[in-house]
């Protein structure tokens, strides 16, 4: 699967912009919230995607980079999130924000920030309906990506079929048609540069 991240979208035109995205193939769009304290990046927060849930036709994978995400969990899914990613650094208590998130009725999703060891996450994973693998710093679209967190990829397929979980793996920073083959693990791909810097049909078939 595919899911721009319409952090790299018109922000002044976010209704077109979705919809161009999903007429162009996307499975998911993928939603940055960025708080200035968790990342060093202010981006959106509950009202767009309220706006957005109206008109986008295609599911909203929101990924929260902010700190104590359980004061603001129960709002992003009344304001319509499908999928819903914290980082396992963000809060003290991660298995209970992904719980709360479940019973919300949102699909809840576990990241980690590219110095986190993978094994963080592994005993929240039957807790998760998706884990998102970060290639990328949080904070910023455009960045290079990093070849080192790959492994963890493998070490998620791993746990995930030897445990047999329903989680899908998801890969977010820096991807385009070249370094989404080096993920080819992965069962979703975010990417936002790549598909709003070129034609978005064609940049979506590149990466699928
Ligand atoms: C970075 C965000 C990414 C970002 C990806 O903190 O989580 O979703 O928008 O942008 P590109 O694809 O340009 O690296
Ligand atoms: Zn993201």
């Amino acid at each position: 699967m595919v899911a721009p991240s319409i952090l790299s979208a018109d922000f002044a035109n976010l209704e077109k912009e979705v919809k161009a995205i999903a007429a162009a193939g996307a499975d998911w769009a993928h939603v940055d919230v960025m708080d200035g304290h968790f990342v060093p990046n202010l981006t959106i927060g509950i009202p767009v995607v309220k706006a957005l849930k109206k008109v986008s036709p295609i599911p909203l994978d929101v990924h929260l980079m902010i700190t104590e995400p359980e004061k603001y969990v129960a709002d992003f899914v009344k304001a319509g999130a499908d999928y819903l990613t914290i980082h396992v650094e963000s809060t003290k208590d991660p298995a209970t924000v992904l719980r709360q998130i479940t019973s919300l009725g949102a699909k809840a999703g576990i990241t980690l920030r590219p110095g986190t060891p993978v094994e963080s996450i592994l005993p929240l994973l039957p807790l998760c309906e998706l884990v998102l693998v970060m290639t990328v710093e949080p904070g910023f679209g455009g960045q290079s990506f990093m070849a080192d967190q790959i492994a963890k990829i493998s070490v998620l397929r791993s746990e995930i079929s030897k445990k047999n979980l329903k989680c899908l793996i998801e890969v977010d920073g820096g991807i385009n048609a070249e370094t989404a083959k080096l993920c080819h693990e992965a069962d979703v791909f975010v990417a936002g540069s790549y598909v709003f810097g070129k034609d978005y049909a064609q940049a979506i078939a590149s990466l699928r």
